[in-house]
């Protein structure tokens, strides 16, 4: 589904935060627990380590810190969320939803909250819902969080996968603008023909939990990492493609390119189909390895605290992911350059002058 976002009202983000675990998990850990080396996990993947979450955390709890850091830079209170939308496939509980459990951590009492799951590129589908209720008018003020504690269903016996995922959790808030402003255009794709690429395969209506799902470790993730790489790339060249065309904008019109973490050479493949160069391409896989429907609002705060986007800027989104879906964005940036990055990058062009 792709669609160009005119004749109703823009919608833009104007608040992030993000939160990972303490613990960190390296490769060097991994040497001791299934057969690889540091070598193969950074030459195949870029990731040099990964946060795992505490036996007393849940994904909420993750989600929690990271939506409190979105609402007070965005200058918010929680009563003032209209919805809370919330990408997972690490909920804390089936049921409820984790957006419910969030809405209560936060005290959202105004708030309308529900989860999605569309794996990694949940952020993105997340971001098309939140454009669509608030360019309608159904919500004013939108919490668009992604977590994840992918430590819940790995095996860590599978070097196949457990080389992989990490924990972590972004947020965003979205607010009406500027129909020219904000979010342009958002592409999202799916082929469920795809779906046994990466799966959990037990734990859900067709297998509920038994003596037997467990022994066959069936509540584990399962990968078939070898095709979906190729899709991977292919699906993410064609969607941001869209999402440019959409916006009527060209790889060279982009600032800034902030891609789902799932592999480094998918990432520099998609880049280098595009013709995008490296510098403009958002790279943290190495600390945090793949966060799912985290990895991109993780990523947004970092850029955003950093004050590499300056108001105007053009800066585009794409993932991929379990379903199969993938998807992209392409966002006009309003918010201003946070204080503290402001005054850090005077003080650095200050000592370059007096130097
Ligand atoms: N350490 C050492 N060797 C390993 C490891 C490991 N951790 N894992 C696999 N190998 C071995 C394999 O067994 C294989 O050995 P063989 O040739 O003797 O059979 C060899 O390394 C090569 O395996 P490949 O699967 O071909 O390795 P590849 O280069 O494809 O890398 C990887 C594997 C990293 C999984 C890659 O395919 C990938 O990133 N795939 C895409 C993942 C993805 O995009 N997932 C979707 C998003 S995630 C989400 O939605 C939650």
């Amino acid at each position: 589904m792709t669609r160009r976002l005119e004749g109703v009202r823009g919608a833009t983000i104007t608040g992030t935060g993000m939160y990972v675990p303490d613990r960190i998990l390296t490769n060097g850990d991994l040497e001791r627990m299934v057969e690889t080396s540091d070598e193969w996990i950074r030459e195949r993947t870029g990731i040099a380590q990964r946060r795992i979450g505490a036996p007393d955390q849940a994904s909420s709890d993750l989600a929690l810190v990271a939506s409190q850091r979105a609402l007070e830079a965005a200058g918010l209170e929680p009563g003032d969320l209209d919805q809370i939308i919330l990408a997972t496939t690490t909920p804390d509980r089936i049921l409820p939803s984790c957006a419910c459990t969030l809405q209560a951590k936060l005290g959202a009492k105004n708030a309308a909250a529900y989860d999605i799951l569309a794996a990694c590129t949940g952020f993105i589908y997340g971001m098309g819902l939140a454009r669509g209720v608030i360019g309608t008018g159904l919500a004013d003020t939108v919490l668009l969080v992604g977590v994840e504690m992918l430590s819940r269903i790995v095996d860590y016996g599978d070097r196949n996968t457990c080389v992989l995922f990490g924990d972590g959790a972004g947020a965003a808030v979205i607010r009406p603008c500027a129909p020219e402003d904000g979010i342009l255009s958002v592409t999202i794709q799916s082929d469920g023909v795809l779906g046994d690429l990466l799966e959990v395969p037990a734990g859900g209506s067709r297998q509920p939990a038994s003596a037997q799902s467990l022994e066959e470790h069936g509540h584990f993730i399962k990968m078939r990492g070898r095709e979906l790489f190729k899709v991977a790339v292919r699906g993410m060249e064609e969607s941001l493609r869209r999402a440019l065309g959409d916006a009527g904008l060209t790889p060279d019109d982009l600032e800034l390119v902030i891609p789902h973490q799932a592999n480094r050479r998918i990432i520099d493949a998609t880049r280098e189909r595009l013709g995008i160069p490296a510098e403009k391409v958002i790279l943290n896989i190495e600390r945090y390895g793949n966060p799912s429907s985290a990895s991109i609002p993780i990523s947004l705060d970092e850029v955003v605290r950093a004050g590499r986007l300056k108001p105007g800027d053009h800066v585009g989104f794409v993932a991929f992911g379990g379903g199969a879906t993938w998807g992209a964005m392409v966002s006009r940036w309003t918010m201003p350059v946070p204080a503290a990055s402001a005054t850090a990058g005077a003080a650095v062009a200050a000592r370059a002058a007096a130097s």
